[in-house]
Parts: structure tokens; sequence; C-alpha cells
């Protein structure tokens, strides 16, 4: 029979499912919790399969007990086998048991919880706060992208009742709508959110928070929910906490033209800049320059695509990195975004942005 390593843990695949492409996210998953999580925390891997990261937890991030859940009696069968050839039985405990069942009737409360299902993890969400204490760091994987993505937009108001948005904004607007989802539910358990990291891929979406007990911060945290809208002439955005006196622009304030808004969207910090520069110190160099890539971005939603402006001013290509330290040396903090290849995360308006990209685009024109 193969044996598959990654990390310290050694696996069998039979009967159960394993994508070796998703090792990158779980071993940033074991540098997050080995950044944040005092030593012999306790996890949930709440949707464990082949049982791959509540091991990998167990071997290399200090957790002192893993319990993993797998409904599928063929994966549980290769998920016990599992935790044997890894020499984890005293700290693991398996259950061939649904995420519904073990949270109605379990009295435990974790230090981290995984959620890592097929699809969407909405269905979930609500029994797994059950099983949440202050303080626990919540992991949250989606790969429905198509959903959140807008390219199944009625699937999107079902399971997170938002409206996604096409384009290039649709990777950071779904990690925004996953997290106001989140907020949404933990609030009714009187939590608060804290994201600390949140990814968005082709294929994934995967953000880590932290849940803070208290009415009060759950209070907090719904606040931070919000709509925004997109003008797909000149590509300004606008944005509007829901419960505050902020109104969405369904009228673009600099051309004129009606927007698209969508939401609700997580509007507060996705990231949290400390632990991001710890968790890129505990990587090797190429997830470690992505991870440190997020940290080096203003904390602002959503950013300008550089083709679209030049598109709508009718000019040709603009240096991305000449536009940004344009608007550097005007005073406004702005970078490269992970979500988009030629696109610029700003503090600053629009026509802030616009005029950088005509002075650019008239040196640049100027010099020929
Ligand atoms: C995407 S796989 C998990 C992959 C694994 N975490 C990894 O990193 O390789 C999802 C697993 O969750 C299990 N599952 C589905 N619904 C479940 C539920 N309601 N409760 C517990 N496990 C469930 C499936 O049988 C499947 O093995
Ligand atoms: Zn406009």
């Amino acid at each position: 029979m193969e044996i598959v390593s990654e990390g310290k843990a050694r696996i069998m695949t039979e009967n159960a499912f394993y994508n070796p492409k998703m090792k990158r996210l779980r071993d940033i998953s074991v540098a997050l919790l080995k950044a944040t999580m005092k030593p012999r925390f306790t996890v949930l891997d709440a949707t464990a399969a082949t049982g791959i990261r509540g091991i990998r937890y167990l071997l290399e991030a200090d957790a002192g007990k893993a319990v993993f859940l797998e409904i599928n009696s063929s994966a549980y069968a290769t998920l016990l086998n599992n935790i044997n050839l890894n020499g984890i039985e005293a700290k693991a405990e398996a259950k061939n048991a649904s995420i519904q069942e073990f949270a109605n009737t379990s009295k435990e409360r974790f230090d981290a919880i995984d959620l890592d299902p097929f699809g969407t993890p909405a269905p979930y969400i609500f029994d797994l706060l059950k099983l949440a204490k202050d303080n626990t760091l919540f992991m949250v994987t989606a790969t429905d992208t198509a959903t959140l993505c807008g390219a199944e937009a009625h699937a999107c108001l079902r399971l997170y009742a938002a409206k996604p948005i096409h384009g290039k904004l649709c990777h950071e607007a779904s990690i925004r709508i996953l997290l106001a989802f989140l907020a949404r539910i933990a609030a009714q358990f009187n939590f608060g959110i804290e994201p600390l990291l949140s990814l968005a891929e082709l294929h994934y979406v995967r953000v880590f928070v932290k849940l803070k007990k208290g009415a009060q911060k759950a209070v907090e945290s719904v606040k931070e929910i919000g709509l925004a809208s997109l003008c797909r002439k000149c590509h300004s955005y606008y944005l509007a906490k829901l419960f505050s006196s902020e109104k969405i622009a369904y009228t673009c304030s600099f051309c004129g033209s009606g927007t698209e808004a969508f939401g609700p969207l997580w509007l507060g910090s996705i990231n949290n800049k400390q632990v991001l520069s710890k968790v890129a110190s505990l990587l090797e160099d190429k997830t470690a320059a992505s991870i440190s890539a997020i940290a080096s971005e203003p904390d602002v939603p959503f950013f300008y695509s550089l083709d679209e402006i030049s598109s709508y001013l009718g000019i040709g290509s603009v240096p991305l990195d000449k536009v940004i330290s344009e608007l550097k040396e005007r005073g406004i903090s702005a970078s490269k975004t992970v979500f988009c290849s030629n696109c610029i995360k700003a503090d600053a308006k629009i026509g802030a942005i616009i005029d950088a990209v005509k002075k650019v685009n008239g040196s640049v024109i100027h010099k020929v």
C-alpha cells in the first residue's frame, strides 16, 4: 500500500480524499498554529478524511490533543490506520460521526477548529460554533469559488445571503462575503470575529479567525459588515457599513454612471500584520514570500485595475510600479495586490489614482 509523506506525517490515502496540491495551505495552517497557539492546545479536525491536518497539527504544531470527525466509514478506516501509522494514538480521538451529530452531543470546547469540507462550509458553521470558546481559532476553507465569485450568483444568495461580484474584485469579495457570513452566525453565539489571515486563489478561499466571546464583541464585529458598489465604467468602487450613517453609492460620484452593488461583506481588516510576519518567518521561502506580500499591502478593502482604468482613459498600458511610486510621492499608501496581477491597492479614491495614471502616462509619452 502506498504511503505518502507530507510535513512530518506519513499517511495512506486509500478510500479517503487527499489533494497533494493543498499541501501549501496545510503548511500555512501549521505555521499559523505555531505562531498563535499555546503549546498543548486542543484541535478539532472536523472534516478529517485521511486526517492529514490533525496529524500534522499534533506532530508539527505542538497540539496536545486532536479530535477527528469523519462521516464516511471507508475514509474513517483509513483515518484510524493513519493515526496508528504516526504513533499518535495517545493524543488522538477519532469518531465516525458527522459534525452535526458531534456538535449537538459533545460538551468539549476546542482551542482550534479546522473545517475543510467539499464545497461550501456554510451549512457547518452554526454547529461548529457550539464547540468554540473565547479565543478559539476557527479555520475555514471554502472551495465553492464559482458560487462566491459570482458565476453562480443564486447559490451565493442561498448559502451566504450575499450578492457576489464578477470580475477582478471577486476573489477579495469572496473572502469578505465568507467573513461577513461568519460574523453574522458567530454573533448569534455571542462571538465577535478577528480575522488573522485570509487567502483566496482560483480554487479556494481560506480564512483564519479568532473568536472573541462577549455580546459587545459580537456587536462590534457585526458593525464591520457593509455593502460595496462598483462602477463598471471608470472602475471606481464605494463602501458603506450597514449599521452606520454611511450610504452606499448607487451612482458613481466620479463619472456619474450607475453602479453595481454587492455584499454584504466584511469591511474590516482581513489580516493581522503581526501574525502574518510571524507566520512568514516559519515558512519556506516561496510560501513565506506570498504571506509577506499580503503584509505589505495597505489595509483597505479592494483595489484598482490599471488595465481597466487605462481602457477607461483610452490610453495604452502604463507601468504599475511607476504609478505606485507616483502615488507614494503624493503621500498615498499604495502597493501591488496578491488578488490581481496588474492592480493597485491604495488608500485613495479613484480621482487620485487617475491623476497618478495620467501623470505617469504623460511622462512615458514625453520620453518617447
Ligand atoms: C475535502 S475532504 C477533507 C480533506 C482533508 N481535510 C485534507 O486536508 O486532506 C472533506 C471530508 O469531510 C467529510 N465529511 C463530509 N461531510 C461531513 C460531515 N457532515 N461531518 C464530518 N465529516 C464530513 C467527507 O467524507 C470528506 O472525507
Ligand atoms: Zn464611475
